[in-house]
């Protein structure tokens, strides 16, 4: 009994988890996890590109980048491959500098500090559309799978409360 009491509370948390998914419209993100905006370590110079393919980024969420003396620009994809400064399409250098993704594809994000991007102090971040609120020749559709998702959810509440029951 001890199992299935702590499967309906296992469940009761997902789906409270599932209701905030769908009512939480965007999040922040801190760049890199502990040292923030810096050039990566020699063994390690996918690590940007790492953090962000371990998230799932949306329309409408942030991005935060801290860093000392450095700075962080958004480039072209042609630019982000040449580590090319010249342009930017953005550009930030105050330490603290926080960008927010408002279309979905694909950002390039690089240092602007000469030699740093070649070290690997870059990132490609790809923002999904899926988010339902935004795009609009799918929103019928996405809302389907939101409420459908919770139905689903629902049933397993039940059927765990039926298996405590009995
Ligand atoms: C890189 O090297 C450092 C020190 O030599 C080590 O502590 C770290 O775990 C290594 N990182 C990776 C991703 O291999
Ligand atoms: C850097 O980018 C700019 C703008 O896109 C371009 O005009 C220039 O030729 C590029 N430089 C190099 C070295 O590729």
């Amino acid at each position: 009994m001890a199992t299935s009491k702590a499967n309906l509370v296992f469940l009761v948390i997902i789906f409270i988890a599932s209701l905030k998914h769908f009512t939480v419209t965007s999040f922040k993100y801190e760049v890199g996890n502990t040292n923030g905006w810096v050039v990566p370590a020699s063994n390690d110079s996918k690590v940007y590109n790492k953090w962000a393919s371990d998230n799932r980024f949306k329309i409408g969420d942030t991005i935060y980048f801290k860093y000392q003396k450095d700075s962080v620009m958004l480039v072209t994809e042609d630019e982000y491959k040449q580590c090319n400064t010249t342009q930017p399409i953005f550009f930030g250098n105050n330490g603290n500098t926080e960008f927010s993704f408002d279309r979905s594809g694909s950002y390039y994000f690089i240092s602007g500090v000469s030699g740093h991007c070649e070290k690997g102090q870059k990132m490609i971040v790809r923002v999904l559309v899926d988010d339902g609120t935004t795009s609009s020749g799918h929103s019928g559709s996405t809302s389907k799978h939101g409420l459908s998702a919770v139905v689903f959810v629902l049933q397993l509440v039940v059927l765990s409360i039926g298996s405590l029951l009995f």
